[in-house]
């Protein structure tokens, strides 16, 4: 059934000043008048009785819309005008900062308040609430955080899971958190906390068994129809194909058609926004109706922004996205859809029991997503870089993530939360026993665990899930503390915490390169970084040095932004901040001791193999030691494309191995070496 036409909806995101006079308050007020009438225009507000009704009567509801249709601005305003949140604060819960962002920017501007006061965010490293928050848009992760400081949830009278259908770790393990919280909170008798799931598409069923079969509430969703072309054949570089795609749609499509081209990581969509704005360029003038903008979760919030201003007249917008566009943000305009077929996730080993970030099939639902992209406010054409007998091979749905990653994390956040029975901890999908075995085992190499009758957390363990990051780098950071090198652990540990802070444009690379020499460490990357940092500090943060030297301002500055938190934290736990001046063996021991899992050892043949599964794998071109033949390294990550790669390596002693984790190193040595 065709949906009405929705309404003219070009909005910018960031609302015009809100403390504005003169000119600025009319237009505020102008403003303000049409986001309310497109707020009556939104599928969900014929249905807002019918949800307040059975919220109000039950305590868990399931609320299924396609995107657009006013799911996230909407229901917090619906519950918070009927006074159904008592007094409290709404939570919303979202897989990705950029969504959580940009999502209170905009009921912010429909609120007509600042972000920050009754409508604000909070995700990692930023938090943007205050007391008189009351609608509260934030990542899965943060609310899993609150969780372990206050299992009871008090603040909150209503949590709502959004996204669900994303199936995060986190999310998932949400599910099992609230629900449980829920029932603490009916069995003491404290007002009750209602929780509302909500999704694109789902396998309800699932979803409300699990939800003690609670009710599921349908919402009309506004969708056009959209003309679906296949590949004829199997296409061996979807990177090409979608560049030759785009160029026939934009040649052929009238201007002001948005094309949304879909790819799988950060690297990948800045080499294709690059050949797009070359092959654009390659004609006598520069085509300035094409305007190109990348999207991935790791772009500073201010460059992702750009995305959601309207295109200029006469101008077309290319927006080259991994599957962040897929549900969880509203752009306006898409006409076409460009699907590569791949999706980057995370893909668990479970010998090494470390994940590798690896470009995969997406799943049909991840496809049928997608396509609807194109047709949410006219008629759309989606053309997919894959053939329809490719598609029907696809996997119905994505699997879980908790059922395809590393669990170490997650299972230390649950020891935290006091949740030591894990094995029978209320899964929505259980991970296997296999997973979840080895995933303690990691805490206990890291000395994170306890095995006794019962799985306790050690005083180093409940340390370490005081912080907001992954295990083994808590782990790197309380090592520090040992060797009178915190500052500057945290240093390395901030800047690896933030999208790479080297500039790497591809018409200045010979330049880049010349003027990053100078940091560029023989120790490797984490000490290349904490010379960055240094000779940052030392201009006092100058942005002039950045463009000098090819470093990315913005990210430097999140990256002490992020510092300045991990020391609080530190400060917190009274840790001693001392400075290791000139030596930087220690830096590299505590690298060790937190990474020991992912060692490389050099082979007589001049390639890699890592020490946990004797796997081959290469030194990341972007290191500092991409020619050098170090003998043995430890790395922050491994991604796979057409090799398996090391990134973030830093050169290790393997005396220093050992030390870190004898029983760990005398298991995995094979029979044969010495
Ligand atoms: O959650 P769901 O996908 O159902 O919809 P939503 O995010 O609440 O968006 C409802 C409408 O709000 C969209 O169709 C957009 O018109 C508008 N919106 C926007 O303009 N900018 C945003 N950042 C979010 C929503
Ligand atoms: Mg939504």
């Amino acid at each position: 059934m065709l949906a009405e036409a929705s309404p003219a909806k070009k909005q910018r995101i960031m609302g015009p000043s809100h403390q504005g006079n003169g000119l600025g308050s009319i237009q505020n007020k102008e403003n303000y008048q049409k986001l309310q009438i497109e707020r009556l225009q939104l599928p969900i507000y014929s249905a807002r009785k019918r949800l307040l009704q059975e919220i109000q009567k039950l305590d868990t509801v399931i609320v299924i819309g396609e995107t657009g249709s006013g799911k996230t601005t909407q229901i917090p305003q619906f519950l918070l005008e009927s006074g159904m949140h008592r007094g409290k604060t709404i939570a919303i819960t979202q897989p990705r900062r950029v969504a959580a962002i940009t999502v209170s920017q905009r009921v912010a501007e429909e609120k007509k308040t600042a972000v920050g006061r009754l409508v604000g965010y909070c995700v990692r490293f930023e938090d943007m609430t205050s007391e008189a928050t009351k609608i509260k848009y934030m990542t899965d992760g943060m609310l899993l955080r609150e969780a372990i400081l206050d299992p009871q949830l008090k603040r909150y009278s209503v949590v709502i899971l959004d996204e669900a259908h994303e199936r995060t770790i986190h999310t998932d393990v949400l599910f099992g958190v609230v629900k449980d919280c829920q029932k603490e909170r009916r069995k003491k008798g404290i007002p009750p906390l209602k929780i509302i799931v909500m999704s694109a598409t789902m396998d309800v069923d699932h979803f409300s068994r699990y939800f003690n079969n609670a009710p599921v509430l349908y919402l009309e969703g506004r969708q056009f129809p959209i003309q679906v072309y296949y590949a004829c054949n199997p296409q061996s570089d979807y990177l090409f194909a979608s560049l030759v795609t785009l160029f026939k749609i934009h040649k052929e499509a009238p201007k002001g058609h948005d094309i949304l081209l879909f790819l799988t990581g950060q690297e990948e969509i800045e080499s294709a926004v690059q050949s797009i704005k070359e092959i654009s360029r390659d004609k006598e003038q520069e085509d300035l109706t094409l305007i190109v903008c990348p999207l991935y979760a790791a772009l500073p919030s201010q460059a992702q922004l750009r995305v959601f201003q309207p295109t200029p007249k006469g101008a077309r917008k290319v927006i080259v996205s991994t599957n962040i566009a897929e549900t969880s943000v509203t752009i306006h305009g898409i006409r076409y859809v460009i699907d590569c077929g791949m999706v980057k996730a995370k893909v668990y080993n479970p010998n090494s029991g470390l994940d590798i970030l690896k470009v995969v099939r997406v799943s049909k639902a991840q496809a049928l997503q997608r396509t609807g992209r194109a047709g949410r406010e006219s008629p759309g054409t989606c053309y997919r870089l894959y053939t329809e007998s490719e598609y029907e091979s696809l996997q119905t749905s994505t699997v879980p993530e908790i059922l395809r990653c590393n669990l170490a994390s997650v299972m230390l956040q649950l020891l935290a939360l006091g949740i030591s029975d894990i094995i029978n901890f209320d899964f929505m999908d259980k991970p296997d026993t296999e997973s979840i075995v080895s995933a303690l085992d990691q805490l206990h190499l890291l000395g994170a665990v306890e095995k006794a009758d019962n799985i306790q957390l050690t005083q180093l363990g409940k340390q370490m899930a005081a912080f907001p990051l992954d295990p083994r780098m808590s782990k790197t950071i309380l090592a520090a503390k040992d060797y009178d090198c915190l500052e500057e652990v945290l240093s390395v540990v901030s800047l690896l915490s933030v999208e790479s802070i080297l500039v790497n444009p591809a018409r200045k690379r010979a330049e880049a390169m010349a003027a990053q020499q100078k940091f560029m460490s023989s120790d490797g990357d984490h000490i290349t970084l904490l010379n960055i940092y240094k000779s940052y500090k030392g201009v006092g943060g100058n942005k002039q040095w950045c463009q000098e030297n090819f470093i990315n301002n913005r990210n430097m500055k999140t990256a002490m932004d992020v510092r300045k938190q991990l020391r609080e934290i530190c400060q917190r736990l009274e840790l001693p901040l001392k400075s290791c001046g000139q030596d930087m063996t220690c830096i590299r021991k505590c690298m060790t001791i937190g990474y020991f899992m992912n060692a490389a050892e050099l082979q007589a043949t001049g390639e890699f193999i890592t020490l946990s599964t004797r796997k081959p794998v290469s030194i990341h071109p972007s290191s500092a030691l991409f020619r050098c033949k170090p003998a043995y390294v430890i790395y922050n990550e491994l991604v796979q494309t057409s090799k398996c790669y090391m990134r973030d390596l830093c050169l290790v002693d393997p005396d220093w191995l050992y030390a870190a984790a004898p029983n760990y190193f005398r298991r995995k040595k094979p029979a044969n070496s010495n």
